[in-house]
């Protein structure tokens, strides 16, 4: 029976995306849970507080108020006008709210953006390290993602001159970029972000901008893509700054001749996003006096690492410009960084994630420390590591 069943059920070659290495490390510390062991998870991309509580109250009293429907496909009209003004009020930009489109998190609006601007075949450029979805989703979708590999050199991020190089070997469609950046936590200036954009609209090639971690900056301020071009595809999201990250809700700008199209895939592969989400959203801008308490809490967080983690061994770590991640070298001690990040658990309890599910090239020599829980945790970490790493 079960052989039959495998040969006629073979999942097809573009689903064949990997796995996290991280899920591993996630089932060891559970493990050690299971056992009574305390572990300090840094780990998992996530903060540890909840949503606004501007966002809990709206979403409960929609929820007494009973009928929850489907919404426009391309959002709720008062939440598409909420993250217009934002982008007023946050970056001094006026976006026309016909252009804001609500999506099921950053996730769903990477498979529209890409449904949207991209053919089968498409290559399309990513940058090594960065957040392997990107990857993922290009690939199953039967893109292809070229890997464009950054160093110290160019602070960790891809430049004009790169981007045109890849363009020449073999002509790219796409670019995509993050800033405050996954694994990295790094940052690219205004200046560089409008060079590489401008660089990118000459050569024909469609700038995609993943903007989750702004709002998490504290090196200087993250300068957004929307104020620089109309034809570049913005997305953001309310899971990192706004703490929603199980509420499933995000949202991209996109340019005017790509709105119809997106709202035609958007209503065909999801109808509309979650309802009780989109009004907790449209309540999570008054939150924001909250969000900046927790964020005021990265911040510590981050000092506390910049000042113990060198002390305790880890030399070499990237600029720590915004999001709340932290990415260290571990090569002096392993080129194994999935070993090592396993050792680390089992010896120290302390979880992070090998930079292995990042960058496939390098990844090896680094490991990812998320900050986003408590500051007792993060000097207990550093304590830890530091006693583990001196024996
Ligand atoms: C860089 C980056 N983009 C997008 C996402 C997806 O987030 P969501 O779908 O919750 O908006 C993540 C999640 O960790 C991320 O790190």
């Amino acid at each position: 029976m079960l052989d039959a069943a495998r040969r006629l059920i073979v999942p097809s070659a573009r689903s064949d995306v990997p796995p996290f290495m991280v899920m591993d490390v996630m089932a060891a510390a559970a493990r050690i849970e299971a056992a009574g062991g305390r572990v300090i998870h840094m780990e998992v991309g996530q903060p540890a507080a909840p949503a606004p509580a501007s966002a809990i109250a709206a979403a409960r009293a929609a929820l007494a108020s009973g009928r929850i429907s489907y919404t426009e496909t391309l959002g709720l009209p008062k939440l598409r006008a909420r993250i217009a003004r934002h982008y007023a009020e946050s970056y001094g930009v006026t976006i026309d709210p016909g252009r804001v489109v609500v999506t099921t998190g950053s996730s769903a609006a990477f498979i529209l953006a890409f449904l949207a601007l991209f053919e089968p075949g498409d290559r399309v450029a990513v940058a090594l390290p960065g957040y392997p979805p990107y990857r993922h989703i290009l690939k199953a979708l039967g893109c292809e993602p070229v890997a464009i590999e950054t160093t110290q050199a160019t602070r960790w991020a891809i430049t004009p001159e790169m981007l045109l190089a890849s363009h020449r070997s073999a002509p790219l469609k796409g670019v995509l970029v993050a800033s405050p950046a996954n694994p990295t936590g790094t940052m690219m200036t205004g200046e560089a972000l409008r060079d590489l954009l401008a660089a990118a609209e000459d050569a024909g090639i469609k700038f995609i901008s993943d903007e989750i971690y702004h709002g998490l900056d504290y090196a200087f301020a993250a300068e957004t893509a929307a104020r620089m071009s109309d034809n570049a595809v913005i997305i953001n999201s309310f899971s990192k700054y706004f703490c929603m990250t199980g509420w499933r809700i995000g949202w991209m700008v996109v340019p005017q001749p790509l709105l119809r199209t997106i709202d035609r895939l958007q209503g065909n592969l999801a109808i509309s996003v979650p309802t009780l989400s989109q009004i907790a959203a449209e309540a999570a801008f008054e939150g924001r006096a909250e969000m900046e308490e927790v964020k005021r809490g990265y911040e510590e967080n981050r000092r506390i690492l910049l000042a113990g983690l060198p002390q305790a061994g880890f030399e070499k770590i990237l600029p720590v410009d915004g999001a709340f991640y932290l990415y260290a070298d571990v090569s002096r001690f392993s080129n194994d960084s999935f070993d090592f990040a396993k050792r680390m658990l089992a010896e120290t309890h302390v979880a992070a994630t090998p930079g292995v599910d990042f960058d496939p090239l390098q990844g090896g020599h680094f490991i990812r420390f998320c900050y986003a829980g408590a500051a007792a945790d993060m000097h207990e970490a550093v304590e830890r590591i530091a006693t583990w790493l001196k024996r």
